[in-house]
């Protein structure tokens, strides 16, 4: 086979793998929800990913850091990303599982849902969607999203969500996810340093299970 076929063929089988691909194994986590797939993403599909939560409106409440953000000229490439595509990646935080959120029936990637480590060091879940996706209660899904992959995938036993006091849409989404309403710290610290006002959530499962899928073993045993 001469060597520029055999790229093309490479990449072709690997997205047949990488979107067939069911159950979790050494490379990564898949939940499925119904039109909705989260997987761990490839480095094309995270850049879509994170271009889904780079607008001003979710900046309002995500509040990144400057250069975690896609520009509004790289945001329409970004997603117009076809998941499965691209190679490999690594989360840039160690302590964060992240799952893209993709559309099935549309074939693109539409959000991204996380469990990382909390200013308590708990694991905590949290989320965006893609601007036209929000609105629509798909919130729901995304934040279940992140429970299954707490309870079902990472073996956590309780897993806590923090919104801004104010974000409804968040709030309502995590309350339909199953998630109930906590005591918490009053303000907690978005990663441009901006310090808000939280409302607190939690959700426990009495028997977690771990998955073949990548461990968050860096949980110490005293917070689970
Ligand atoms: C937060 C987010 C995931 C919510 O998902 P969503 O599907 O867009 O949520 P919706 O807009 O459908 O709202 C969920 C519910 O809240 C209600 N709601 C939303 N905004 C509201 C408001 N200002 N006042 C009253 N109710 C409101 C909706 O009517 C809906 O009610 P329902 O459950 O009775 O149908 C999504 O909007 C998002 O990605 N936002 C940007 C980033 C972000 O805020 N992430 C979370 C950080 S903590």
């Amino acid at each position: 086979m001469l060597p520029a076929t055999k790229g093309i063929f490479d990449r072709l089988t690997r997205r047949g793998r990488l979107m067939t691909k069911r159950t979790c194994d050494r490379q990564g986590h898949v939940v499925r929800d119904g039109r909705f797939l989260f997987r761990t993403p490839t480095a094309w599909e995270y850049a879509a990913a994170v271009a889904c939560g780079s607008d001003p409106a979710a900046q309002r409440w995500l509040g990144w850091q400057p250069g975690s953000i896609v520009d509004e000229l790289s945001r329409a490439d970004a997603l117009r990303v076809v998941p499965g595509t691209g190679p490999d990646w690594a989360s840039p935080d160690p302590q964060s599982v992240d799952l893209v959120m993709i559309d099935v029936e549309a074939n693109r990637c539409v959000g991204l849902v996380s469990v990382h480590t909390g200013e308590d060091g708990g694991p905590e879940t949290g989320g965006y969607l893609a601007p036209d996706y929000r609105g629509h209660g798909h919130g729901r899904a995304l934040f279940a999203a992140g429970l299954v992959l707490a309870h079902d995938h990472l073996g956590l036993p309780r897993v806590r969500a923090g919104a801004e006091v104010g974000n409804v849409a968040s709030a309502r989404s995590l309350q339909a996810a199953g998630l109930a309403r906590v005591a918490g710290p009053p303000t907690y610290r978005l990663p441009d340093g901006r310090v808000t006002e939280a409302w607190w959530f939690e959700h426990a499962a009495p028997r977690p299970v771990r998955c073949a899928g990548p461990q968050a073993t860096w949980f110490p045993a005293s917070l689970l």
